[in-house]
C-alpha cells in the first residue's frame, strides 16, 4: 500500500517539477526576446520606459532635500516630468526646461547609459534645453552619482596615451583657438577675482600665481610638463628671464609651439622626460593642467620622472584639479560623459592619491592649496559662450555640428559639476628631498592667490 502512496507522491512532485521547468524557460524566453527587441529596435519599448525614467527622476527632483525645479517637454504638450513645486519655486531656485525633439532617442539613451546617454542624445539634437548648463547643474545637484558608469581603470600605456591625445588635442588648432582667447592660450582654469573681468585677466592671474609658489631666478632651466600650445611658457620665459622647455604629447601643440613660440619644445610621453632631455636636471618644472591624464595606477612613475629631472633644490609646483569628495572621485554626475567623449582615459585626481605618490617617490610636500570649482565654472562658462559665437565660422570651416554640440554639453556640464561643488583645483608645492624641511632663507614659505 505505502509503496503505491509513495509512487503517486513522487509523480505529483515530478509534476510540479516540470511546471516550473516550463515557466522559468517561458520567462526566459520573453527576457531574450525582450533583449533582443531593445537592442535591434529599442523604441518599441519607450511606453514602457517612460515610467521607470519618469520615477527616477521624480526621486532625484521630487525631496525633501532637493533644489532646482525641472519641466521636461515632448510631442508639443506631453508633459514627461515635472517637478511637484515648478509653480511656486523657491528663492534663487534654478528652473529649467527641457523639449525632447525624439522621444525614442532621448528615453532609450537615458535608459541605456544614464548621463552618457544623455549627452548623446543632445549631440544627436534629441532634445533641446532653454538653459542646458542650468539642466546639468539641477541634475548634479540632485543625482549625486552615476552608478551605471565606471571608467575603465586600467595601467594606461604610452600608446593609449598617444591615441587619447590625437583624439583631443589634433582636432585642429584652430578649433582651440576659437575657445582659448586669452593670450596664454590657456587650456586649464583662470583664477577670477570679479565676474567682470576678463579670460586674459584670470589666466595671468593663475599662472602669476603658480610663478609665486616658484620663485624663478633669470637664467634658471626651467620645464613645463604638459605644455598646451607653449603660450605660457613664453610668457613664463619672458617674464622671469628663463628658459623653459615645454613637453606635449600633441603633436599638433608640438608644431604650433615650435613655430610661434620661445618655447624649446619635446615631443613625447611624460614617462620618458629623462630619456627625452638626456638627463637633463632643471631648477624648477611645473605642470598645469596634465596630472588629470596621469591616473591613480601611474601617479608615481610620475613623479618618479620629476624627481629624476629635478635638481637637488629645485621646486615643482603642480596644479590640477582636484575631488572634493575623495571617497569617490569618479562618481560625479557631470563627469561621465566627459571621459569618455572627450577626454578618453582621464581620471579627476583625488588629493589622497597624490599624497601618496609625492611620498612613493621620495619628494616631499610642502604647501598644498585647495580653490574652490567657481574659478573653473567661470572660465568652462568664457569658453562654451566663445565657441558658440563661433558656431558659424567652425562650420564654414568643416566642423561638423555634432562636434560643436559635444563641446557645449562637455563645457556646460563640466560648468555644472564645479558650480555643485563635486570638485575645485589644487596646487601643490614639492621639493626633491625626502624629508621637508623650512630652508632658511625662507624660500619655501608659499603665498596663495589672495596674497596678491
Ligand atoms: C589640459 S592641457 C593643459 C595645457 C597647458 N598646461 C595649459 O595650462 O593650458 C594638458 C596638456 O598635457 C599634455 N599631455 C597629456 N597627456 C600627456 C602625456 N601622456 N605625456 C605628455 N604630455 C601629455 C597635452 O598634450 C596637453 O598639452
Amino acid at each position: 500500500m505505502d509503496f503505491y502512496k509513495n509512487a503517486i507522491k513522487r509523480m505529483k512532485s515530478n509534476k510540479s517539477l516540470s511546471m516550473n521547468r516550463k515557466t522559468i524557460a517561458i520567462v526566459l524566453t520573453i527576457i531574450v526576446i525582450v533583449i533582443m527587441i531593445f537592442m535591434y529596435n529599442p523604441s518599441i519599448l519607450t511606453p514602457v520606459f517612460i515610467p521607470i525614467v519618469r520615477n527616477r527622476l521624480s526621486s532625484g527632483l521630487d525631496n525633501p532635500k532637493s533644489f532646482g525645479l525641472l519641466k521636461i517637454v515632448y510631442n508639443g504638450d506631453q508633459i514627461l516630468f515635472k517637478s511637484k513645486h515648478w509653480d511656486h519655486p523657491r528663492e534663487h531656485e534654478p528652473r529649467a526646461i527641457v523639449t525632447v525633439t525624439d522621444i525614442n532617442d532621448f528615453i532609450t539613451s537615458v535608459i541605456k547609459d544614464n548621463e552618457i546617454g544623455l549627452g548623446e542624445s543632445y549631440v544627436h539634437k534629441s532634445w533641446f534645453a532653454d538653459d542646458l548648463m542650468i539642466f546639468i547643474q539641477i541634475m548634479c545637484f540632485n543625482f549625486d552619482t552615476n552608478k551605471s558608469v565606471r571608467m575603465p581603470m586600467t595601467l594606461k600605456s604610452k600608446s593609449m596615451d598617444q591615441k587619447n591625445i590625437e583624439y583631443h588635442y589634433d582636432v585642429g588648432n584652430d578649433f582651440y583657438e576659437t575657445f582659448l582667447t586669452d593670450k596664454l592660450m590657456a587650456y586649464t582654469c583662470g583664477f577670477w577675482k570679479d565676474p567682470r573681468e576678463t579670460l586674459d585677466d584670470s589666466q595671468f592671474r593663475k599662472v602669476d600665481t603658480v610663478l609665486t609658489k616658484l620663485k624663478l631666478k633669470p637664467g634658471m632651466k626651467v620645464l613645463d610638463i604638459g605644455c598646451g600650445w607653449g603660450r605660457i611658457g613664453d610668457y613664463v620665459s619672458n617674464k622671469e628671464k628663463v628658459t623653459v622647455y615645454g613637453l606635449t604629447i600633441s603633436r599638433a601643440q608640438y608644431d604650433y609651439m615650435k613655430k610661434n613660440t620661445s618655447v624649446i619644445p619635446i615631443y613625447g610621453d611624460y614617462r620618458d622626460i629623462a630619456k627625452l632631455t638626456n638627463h637633463m636636471k632643471f631648477d624648477a618644472i611645473y605642470s598645469i593642467g596634465m596630472y588629470e591624464a596621469v591616473t591613480q595606477f601611474n601617479g608615481t612613475m610620475f613623479f618618479d620622472q620629476v624627481k629624476q629631472s629635478l635638481k637637488d633644490n629645485g621646486v615643482f609646483v603642480m596644479h590640477c584639479i582636484s575631488s572634493i569628495d575623495t571617497s569617490k572621485p569618479q562618481d560625479y554626475m557631470g563627469d561621465s560623459y566627459v571621459l569618455k567623449h572627450i577626454f578618453p582615459g582621464g581620471q579627476i585626481p583625488d588629493v589622497q592619491w597624490i599624497y601618496r605618490h609625492i611620498r612613493d617617490s621620495r619628494m616631499s610636500l610642502i604647501h598644498h592649496e585647495m580653490f574652490g570649482g567657481q574659478h573653473y565654472a567661470e572660465t568652462l562658462k568664457h569658453w562654451r559662450q566663445n565657441m558658440l559665437k563661433s558656431r558659424d565660422y567652425l562650420l564654414s570651416r568643416g566642423y561638423k555640428e555634432e562636434l560643436i554640440r559635444s563641446y557645449e554639453y562637455y563645457f556646460s556640464s563640466c560648468e555644472a559639476a564645479f558650480r555643485a561643488n563635486t570638485m575645485g583645483l589644487s596646487h601643490f608645492v614639492i621639493v626633491n628631498h625626502p624629508i621637508a624641511d623650512i630652508r632658511n632663507d625662507g624660500n619655501y614659505l608659499c603665498p596663495s592667490i589672495n596674497a596678491n
